[in-house]
């Protein structure tokens, strides 16, 4: 049985403060008003994880995840954060293959493949991002654009390896627009890319692995889309900075 995820990724906002008082108030909504089952995995800067780690100790649906990791593993890499350091500072999981990744820093399917390697060779759980521009979806077999992600950058691994990665489906034309998928839309992407697993590693594998949805969820849409079956959850972005709003979400089923 999958359990709900519901991740919040914070992308380039937020001073420190503002930070920690962002999780603080996610923290004490949660205890207060979340009831069952949901993983709640919040994704901010990499320069307030250890910080915000201090603050999500009393909560325990919470984990963190960060927005990126170098391929590499250690050395000269100038800037760079490796998957070791992440897990050495207690962070579970990490954004792996961001459209906004892809897009402006030209991360391709090759290089998002050594990145989920160092990510699970080192014990940090990746949350593999895919999803089509909207020219892609208007002119090309999108579904098979984004099987092919997939393929590309996931399906070197094991079955008992696949087993700890997250998927989040994400259009890139509902990023950032106010232009959420349909339920009917997410849930058409969410079931082909099962089914691609499933033809991988079999229905039993494919049925444990959690797919979220990205792009404009709101406390408005995600009741609706959470509901649908392949649906397992969220992946927030400018709805998950404000305190009210994310909780919603993180209520929403
Ligand atoms: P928005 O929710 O702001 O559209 O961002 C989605 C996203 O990119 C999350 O990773």
């Amino acid at each position: 049985m999958r359990k709900k995820i519901v991740a919040g990724n914070w992308k380039m906002n937020k001073l420190a403060d503002e930070a920690v008082a962002l999780t603080s108030e996610l923290v004490n909504m949660a205890n207060d008003e979340v009831k069952g089952d949901v993983k709640v995995i919040l994704c901010p800067p990499s320069i307030y994880l250890t910080t915000i780690n201090k603050y999500i100790e009393n909560a325990p649906n919470f984990s963190l995840a960060a927005q990126n990791c170098s391929d590499k593993v250690s050395g000269a890499f100038t800037g760079e954060i490796s998957a070791a350091m992440l897990k050495s500072i207690g962070v579970e999981y990490v954004l792996i293959g961001h459209s906004e990744r892809r897009q402006y820093f030209n991360e391709n399917n090759a290089l998002l493949a050594e990145k989920v390697n160092t990510a699970l060779a080192n014990g940090v759980s990746p949350i593999f991002c895919c999803g089509e521009s909207l020219d892609q979806r208007q002119n090309e077999d999108f579904i098979g654009f984004v099987k092919n992600q997939i393929s590309e950058s996931l399906f070197h691994l094991s079955a008992q390896e696949i087993l700890s990665v997250v998927i989040a489906y994400e259009p890139i034309w509902a990023i950032g627009t106010g232009l959420t998928a349909s339920a009917e839309q997410a849930q058409e992407m969410h079931a082909a890319l099962r089914a691609h697993l499933a033809d991988k590693y079999g229905a039993d594998v494919a049925e444990e692995i959690s797919i979220l949805y990205g792009g404009s969820v709101t406390a408005a849409s995600a009741d609706e889309l959470f509901a649908s079956p392949d649906i397992d959850g969220g992946l927030v972005g400018g709805a998950s900075l404000k305190s009210r709003e994310f909780t919603n979400i993180i209520k929403a089923r």
